[in-house]
């Protein structure tokens, strides 16, 4: 058994005004993972054994953001508000399926 049973990093970098590249920070990243997390503890789901929420530098895939992947599973996805995470809790989390209008690909885009 692992120390949490999922893991979830929620991108939270910020770049500068005028980056060549977006970021997750600027996408209310930080404000949403906040969210999870307390959603995770009022449902009793955070904690040893159970589920973390943990901010995270730059994943790399920030044109697709903001982003979000739950370990052990691999599952990435994007969300704009607490409607998109509570619908990631209620049936990634809690009932096991993937939000599949959510997910970006698991795969690397130069995999054959
Ligand atoms: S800034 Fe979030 S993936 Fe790069």
């Amino acid at each position: 058994m692992s120390y949490y049973r999922r893991h979830l990093f929620f991108c939270t970098n910020v770049r500068p005004e005028g980056a060549e590249r977006p970021s997750c920070g600027r996408c209310d990243s930080a404000r949403l993972r906040a969210y999870a997390k307390s959603q995770l503890k009022e449902l009793g789901l955070a904690g040893p054994g159970a589920v973390r929420a943990n901010t995270s530098g730059c994943l790399d895939r920030c044109e697709e953001g903001p982003c979000l992947v739950v370990y052990p599973d691999g599952i990435w996805y994007t969300y704009i508000d607490e409607s998109d995470i509570d619908e990631i809790i209620e049936s990634h989390l809690i009932e096991g399926r993937p939000v599949e209008r959510l997910r970006l690909p698991s795969d690397p885009p130069d995999s054959v």
